[in-house]
């Protein structure tokens, strides 16, 4: 059993109490190597800006649960390296999908979970949800609950159809369960098609589609019901099509990719949405920097000189979020 705190981590409750207080959102991003990690510290320590770095179980058995558990303790230490006085960095499971999965993660080292039982009837998603708050309140790890479904493709997760949160439902859901923030769907998805063409509009004078709006009456009935209450965004990429445009003049191809665009993002962040998952735009920028590097220097094949640039790209990308879009640098001095 390792407990966070000894590897100089934090939960989410201060975080949240205070992003919901400030009217800003925490980034949480994901990671499943050393270069995304490296480059998302980078990007808070420069910024000041607190962090939830999110591994999903695909990560975990990518990277390897012993490895991913030095790793953020590697990232603590090496934000303070880069000048950061006092890391604020969460380790936290990004969709788990069972007891088992959550307990292992807690036990792990992880300062915060998320059990996903929102593809379960509402009394099964209750009852999952509560055993995993049972659980790690013990070691005081906080616990993120997911309420309705999104739709998109994010590593094992894949729903077809998305489901609003029914705002009648989240004072019972929060208070039976306990949990301490909740994902809801609001019409955010996961991936890089986050809507069909057929959902959109297209711009006329750049040919792009247009996304249909979030749905903000919806976020505005939960705030009502649960006033202050940590509210999570999953599914919460932009899809820059400047990443999309070079992947695609590079020898890639993602006809059609979506996102959500930055201004809904912003305006949902200065409301009790405290969290946003961004993972989709790490990796475009990552592709992309790959992809020119490969393009213009065939002959190149030293890692470093394409997981480099990479690197570089995604740093930029996250310290744009942070202060563009979740308005949270300078809250972890
Ligand atoms: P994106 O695919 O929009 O980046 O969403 C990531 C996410 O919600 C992780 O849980």
């Amino acid at each position: 059993m390792v407990n966070y705190k000894d590897l100089g981590l934090v939960n989410t409750r201060e975080m949240f109490a205070k992003a919901v207080d400030g009217g800003y959102a925490i980034p949480a991003f994901n990671f499943n190597n050393m270069e995304q990690l490296q480059a998302i510290i980078k990007a808070c320590a420069e910024t000041k800006s607190p962090v939830i770095l999110q591994v999903s179980s695909g990560a975990r058995k990518y990277a390897n649960q012993t490895l991913l558990r030095y790793m953020a303790e590697g990232a603590v230490e090496y934000a303070k390296e880069l000048g950061w006085e006092h890391p604020q960095i969460c380790l936290h499971l990004d969709h788990g999908d069972t007891f088992e999965l959550c307990k292992s993660c807690v036990d792990f080292g992880f300062s915060s979970v998320m059990i996903d039982g929102s593809s379960l009837p509402y009394e099964e998603n209750i009852a999952l949800t509560k055993k995993v708050v049972e659980y790690a309140h013990q070691f005081d790890v906080t616990v993120e609950a997911e309420l309705g479904v999104l739709a998109g493709v994010e590593d094992d997760v894949v729903a077809e159809e998305s489901h609003y949160t029914k705002p009648e439902e989240v004072i019972d859901f929060a208070t039976r369960t306990g949990c301490d923030s909740l994902a809801i769907s609001i019409g955010t998805s996961h991936g890089a098609y986050k809507f069909k063409p057929e959902q959109c509009t297209r711009d006329p004078q750049t040919g792009k589609l247009v996304p249909p709006p979030l749905a903000f009456d919806v976020l505005a009935e939960i705030e009502k019901k649960l006033p202050g209450f940590p509210i999570v965004l999953h599914g919460s990429s932009s899809v820059p099509q400047e990443y999309v445009d070079i992947i695609n003049t590079h020898g890639g191809n993602l006809p059609d990719a979506v996102g959500i665009p930055e201004d809904q993002l912003r305006k949902a962040a200065k409301s009790a949405v405290c969290k946003i998952n961004i993972d989709s735009d790490s990796r475009l920028a990552f592709t992309a920097a790959v992809r020119k590097v490969f393009a213009e220097k065939p002959g190149e094949f030293d890692p470093r000189k394409y997981c480099g640039p990479a690197r570089d790209e995604m740093t930029k990308l996250y310290k744009h979020k942070i202060i563009e879009v979740l308005g949270s640098d300078g809250k972890a001095e």
